[in-house]
Formats: structure tokens, C-alpha cells, sequence
């Protein structure tokens, strides 16, 4: 099958009049796929159980008469007013107790009886209306799921969650450290989310709920794609997660569960740090989706993060879509297909700027859309999509443990740590992939674990067997510390990983100011005081100590980076480990089994080992790509 290529279409947003252009401009940017109705439950049911499907069949009918698939949305990310209005219990309310009002949008309470009613009634209601449509393609179910909620309704189910993870309030009390403070619980009932606390929360409490809200959205999910599955059983059922920092469901756990892996993308930095933050966000949605097909189903035509919404320079649209193609994407799509006028985000770029089409946007929007006709679709073959040699271990889960207050260090990060091992082997022309600490590792040559605070005990076990059997393991500072219930592991850090690594680390020494390794360079914000017990030291400290150390065991190394590096110090560690790479910075070569997509995110002209006829323009490729030139050539 061709990639997709589209956007959200929101046309209760325009005159009927504007649809039938609509369609014609689509046809003419070469758009197959679009998303419709993400945010109009209202529109489609403007009172309890009263559906107005009219003006969707007329959309739709366009759509299909201009050959034009539909990824249709389940809106129930944003219930209509009338809903709150009736059902207030069913509105989120804060952690502090504020309970949140219509207005903006995603405001509801996932565990509400109401809630849960109205979105499975609106679920069957355009299931039964749309299964036989021709235009209908996939379910969109909800969108960026992750609101939490501290009301009553969220506390009963979180203490139905929890029964059934601990069984009895001793193994909670347990988990939970509750002697601590005097927090013990003698009944369910007085167990609540962790709402507004006088000081510190309780840390694992903290953790189980985040788990809980992913699991709640889940089971929720479920029983709309159940729902959607019974009536279209051919129709697959996606829902499209947030990537960034503000992720609330586990991805890994997710992703078993959707039909096709989406993901929205919107790049914080600019320019080439756009292109590192494409790179990490594709790898990621390949991983979750087990190296198979997924889609990105929104980006946007200029950057809409950060204190300015810029333009996507000449050519940025493009190059920044192939590199989600080059990763696996089987499709780009972006928010939205054409700009609001009014709304909160009526200064949000769309594929038609408020300029109209006569606009360089819209122009290369056109001319992406031509360019993935010309990528042929994958052959049907069992390896997967991309290689990847090198895999970097990534768990919400132990993320959102190091967001609690009261760490050691305000400055620990674990995204950061994350980014910054892609990054350097992004920069390298290293592919990496991630994998989850549970995964199966013994097919990469190298697995690198930054900042994992929290890791199971068979998790820590399999890491030393993977060593053993020849692997090349780096872990970075603050891991395996902590057990899945945020309790340390005593006897020196870092606890689970302390044989593996072979070193001991009797005290942690977060830092005020930089400080200059034997090698590597600067060190910042956090240091160790490392006791070798097997490890050699290979950088020290100023006063001597070790500072990165390597352990052979068995067939394979432990390296330990016991400080945070900048970028050049931990791409050393990386080359000593032997993972150095062969690619120019800001130039970025990709194989997809059969294709090479080598992209130039430079302004300057760079030398590839890519030769051949470029698929997209027909045009011989020799070795050179211009400025930020993107080619993609069958493989040789
Ligand atoms: C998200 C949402 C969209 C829109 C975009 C704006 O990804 O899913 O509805 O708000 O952000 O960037």
C-alpha cells in the first residue's frame, strides 16, 4: 500500500462551501488519508442520545467522491457542554481539588459512570452509522489520551486497581512504605489519589496512580476498540499518543493493544536539533509498534512549541516527514489540513495557511505530497523495517518515578539522559532503536541505560546474563537504583546493577559547579563516590575517585558512567566502548529494507556513500547531497 498522506480535517469549522475546494486542494497536494471529527461530539450529538450525522455523511461522501480516505474519530476526548453541564461529577478535577469547567477541551473524568456511558453510547452510535461507508479506512479513537483525574470517581477505581495489584492492605502498606509518616492504612476507604499534600507525597503512591491512569485510559480504549471491532472487524482501530514530556500512559503496555501505533510530533528545538527530536520520536513509535509499520498521524508545517511559533524553513517540512518515513512511518500526516480562523489555536499552522493555497506552505505541501507517491511501498519480508545495532533501554514508568519531588537532585532527568544517548549516536550515524528493560536484548551488539532508576529484579538479571553472553552494556548515573515501588536497594549503589557494573558507590555528590574528568571533559550537576570491586577506572575524578569505569564479565563489558557528561564526553565513552560511528553530523542515512533515505539537515553540501537514482526525483544521486537535499535510492 502507498504511504498516507494527509491531516486532520476539522470542516465543522467552514461554510459547506469551502468543503467542495477542500477536497479539490487535497486531490492537487496529493493528500489520501484524513482525520475527521477529532473534537465534534457536540456537533454530533447536540443534546443526550439527539445525533446530527448529516452534515458528517455530506463530508464524508465528499471525501470518498474525491477518492479520499477517512481516519474517522471517536471525539470523546472533549464531551460536548450539555454533558458537563448535566453530568458535573464527570468533570476532571485537579489535584488540588479544583474541579475544571468546560470551555477548553479533554475534561472529563475517565472513571466517571457517565462519562464512560456517553463515550461508548457516541462509540456505537458512529460505528453503526459509518461500517459500511467506503471513505472509512481506520478508527481514531479519543485523542492523546492522558487527562488525569483526583475526583471520587478516579479514588473508588484506583482502589480497585490497587486490590487487585497488592490483594491485601499489608502488601500496599508495604509497597508503599506507609510506616514512613504515619501514612499506615487499616481500610481500602481511606486510600486516595495523591491530591494535595501539606508536604512530600508518598512516592510510590505517586507512581502506582500514573500507573493507574494509564491502565484506567486503557481499559477504557479497549472497550471502544472492542466495540468498533464487533461492528468493523476489518477496520483497524489507532488512537494517536502525545510524545514529550508530558507522556501519561505507558506506551509499551499500550501498544499492544492499538491495531496501528500513531504518534503526534512537534519539535521543540530548531533546526538540527528538530531533526535529533524527529529522529529520537520516530525511533520510539517503531519500537512500540515492535518494528512494524506506524504512522505519524500529526505534525505540524512550522513550530508551534517554545515562546515563537516559527516558520519550518524552506525544505524543513519535507525532510523532517522522510525522516519518519525513512524510520518506519506508513504515513505523514499533520495538524491540521487548513488553519482556523478563530479558536484557541487559530495560530496554529495548517497544510492551507491562513494566506490560502498561493503560499510557499501549500506549496510544499504539494510537493511532499508528490514525493511519497514516488516511494514505493515495503515488500513483504520478514526483517524488519530498519536495523537497528544498538538499543537504548526507555520505561515510563521508572521516567515518571524520577518527576517525584525529593530526589537528590532537582536536576535529575531521566528524558534528558534518554535523548542525549540517541542524540550522540544520531549525530555518529548510528541507528539505535528502544527496547523496554523486560525486552529480549541478545540481538543488539551494544544496549546503553541512561538514568533507569527503577528496574525489576529479573530485569537487572537479564542485563548481567546479556554481558555475560558477549553484550556491551553502558549504564549512566542514577540507575538501577530503586525496586518498582520506589524503594531503594541498600548496600550501595547502584543497587540491582552494583555486580554487574563491579563497582560500589558509597555516596552520591550532586554538584554545585562543573567539574573536569581525567577524561571526557566537564562533568555537571552530579557526581559518585565509586568504590571499584571488579571495574577498572577509566576517567577519574579531580580528587582521583573513579568517575567512568568498565568491568569485563563473561564474554561482554559493564561500563558505568557515574557523572552527567556533556555530549562530546559521552560520545567518547561510546567510541572507547566501541560504538563510534562512521556519519557526518547533521547528515542523516537511513536503510528501510530495500531503500537508503539519506537526508542532509546541513546547509552545506555533504559527501554519502549513497549512489544510485534517487526515487523521488528521478535524478542520479553521486555521492553528494546539496543543502539539505533528501534522497531516497534502492539499496545495492
Ligand atoms: C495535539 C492535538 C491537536 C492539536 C495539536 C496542536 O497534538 O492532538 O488537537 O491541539 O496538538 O499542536
Amino acid at each position: 500500500m502507498p504511504l498516507w498522506y494527509g491531516g486532520d480535517y476539522n470542516p465543522e469549522q467552514w461554510p459547506e462551501e469551502v468543503w467542495a475546494e477542500d477536497v479539490a486542494l487535497m486531490r492537487r497536494a496529493g493528500v489520501t488519508l484524513v482525520t475527521v471529527g477529532v473534537f465534534a461530539w457536540s456537533l454530533l450529538e447536540p443534546s443526550e442520545g439527539r445525533h446530527t450525522f448529516g452534515w458528517l455523511d455530506r463530508v464524508l461522501d465528499l471525501l470518498a467522491d474525491g477518492g479520499i480516505r477517512v481516519d474517522l474519530a471517536v471525539p470523546t476526548a472533549s464531551p460536548p457542554p450539555w454533558f458537563s453541564l448535566a453530568h458535573p461529577d464527570a468533570l476532571t478535577v485537579t489535584r488540588d481539588g479544583v474541579r475544571l469547567t468546560h470551555g477548553s477541551r479533554d475534561t472529563y473524568c475517565v472513571s466517571a459512570p457517565a462519562y464512560r456511558a456517553a463515550s461508548l453510547r457516541i462509540t456505537r452510535a458512529l460505528g453503526e452509522r459509518y461500517r459500511d461507508h467506503p471513505a472509512l479506512a481506520m478508527w481514531h479513537v479519543h485523542n492523546e489520551y492522558g487527562t488525569p483525574c483526583h475526583c471520587d470517581h478516579a479514588a473508588a477505581a484506583f482502589r480497585t486497581w490497587l486490590r487487585e495489584r497488592y490483594g491485601g492492605l499489608d502488601a500496599l502498606n508495604d509497597a508503599w512504605t506507609t510506616a514512613f509518616w504515619g501514612q499506615h492504612y487499616s481500610d481500602w476507604a481511606q486510600i486516595t489519589p495523591p491530591r494535595a499534600t501539606q508536604y512530600l507525597p508518598n512516592p510510590a503512591q505517586a507512581l502506582d496512580f500514573r500507573r493507574f491512569v494509564s491502565d484506567e485510559m486503557l481499559a477504557h480504549f479497549r472497550e471502544q476498540r472492542d466495540l468498533l471491532r464487533e461492528l468493523t472487524p476489518e477496520v483497524p482501530v489507532t488512537t494517536n499518543y502525545v510524545l514529550a514530556g508530558w507522556a501519561s500512559i505507558d506506551h509499551w503496555k499500550w501498544s499492544r493493544e492499538v491495531d496501528l501505533v500513531a504518534v503526534d510530533h512537534y519539535p521543540s528545538g530548531r533546526g538540527t536539533a528538530a531533526a535529533e527530536q524527529t529522529a529520537f520520536a520516530a525511533d520510539l513509535a517503531r519500537s512500540w509498534a515492535d518494528g512494524r509499520p506506524w504512522l505519524l498521524m500529526e505534525q505540524a508545517t512550522g513550530y508551534v512549541t517554545g515562546p515563537r511559533m516559527t516558520a519550518k524553513e524552506p525544505g524543513e517540512i519535507a525532510r523532517h516527514s522522510l525522516q519518519h518515513v525513512a524510520r518506519g512511518a506508513k504515513g505523514v500526516m499533520f495538524f491540521q489540513w487548513r488553519a482556523s480562523l478563530g479558536g484557541a489555536e487559530q495560530w496554529h499552522p495548517g497544510m492551507v495557511p491562513h494566506t490560502g493555497p498561493d503560499s510557499r506552505v501549500f506549496r510544499e505541501v504539494c510537493a511532499l505530497g508528490e514525493a511519497l507517491k514516488r516511494i514505493p511501498p515495503d515488500e513483504p519480508a520478514d526483517e524488519p523495517l530498519v536495523e537497528a545495532e544498538v538499543a537504548i533501554l526507555w520505561d515510563e514508568e521508572a521516567w515518571w518515578a524520577v518527576q517525584a519531588p525529593g530526589l537528590p537532585s532537582a536536576e535529575l532527568d531521566c528524558l534528558a539522559a534518554v535523548e542525549q544517548a540517541h542524540r550522540v549516536l544520531w549525530r555518529q550515524g548510528v541507528t539505535t532503536c528502544f527496547a523496554h528493560p523486560s525486552h529480549d536484548l541478545s540481538a543488539y551488539r551494544a544496549v546503553l541505560v541512561p538514568s533507569l532508576y527503577l528496574i525489576s529484579d529479573e530485569a537487572a538479571r537479564d542485563l548481567g546474563t546479556y554481558v555475560r553472553g558477549g553484550g556491551t552494556l553502558v549504564v549512566s548515573f542514577f540507575s538501577g537504583i530503586a525496586d518498582e515501588h520506589t524503594r531503594i536497594r541498600p548496600g550501595g549503589y547502584p543497587g540491582a546493577l552494583r555486580e554487574i557494573l563491579g563497582v560500589r558507590v558509597e555516596e552520591f555528590r550532586p554538584l554545585a559547579d562543573a567539574v573536569t574528568l581525567t577524561d571526557f571533559g566537564v562533568a555537571t550537576a552530579w557526581s559518585e563516590v565509586v568504590h571499584l570491586d571488579g571495574a577498572e577506572a577509566v576517567a577519574r575524578y579531580p580528587g582521583g575517585g573513579p568517575a567512568v569505569t568498565r568491568r569485563r564479565l563473561g564474554e561482554g563489558m559493564a561500563w558505568y558512567v557515574s557523572t552527567r557528561l556533556g555530549d562530546s564526553g559521552y560520545a567518547g565513552v561510546l567510541a572507547r566502548a566501541g560504538l563510534a560511528g562512521s556519519g557526518a553530523p547533521g547528515v542523516e542515512i537511513v536503510r528501510r529494507r530495500d531503500r537508503v533515505f539519506a537526508l542532509n539537515h546541513t546547509q552545506d553540501e555533504q559527501p554519502v556513500p549513497v549512489h544510485g537514482t534517487d526515487l523521488i526525483s528521478g535524478e542520479p544521486v553521486t555521492g553528494v547531497l546539496n543543502p539539505g537535499q533528501c534522497v531516497v535510492v534502492r539499496a545495492t
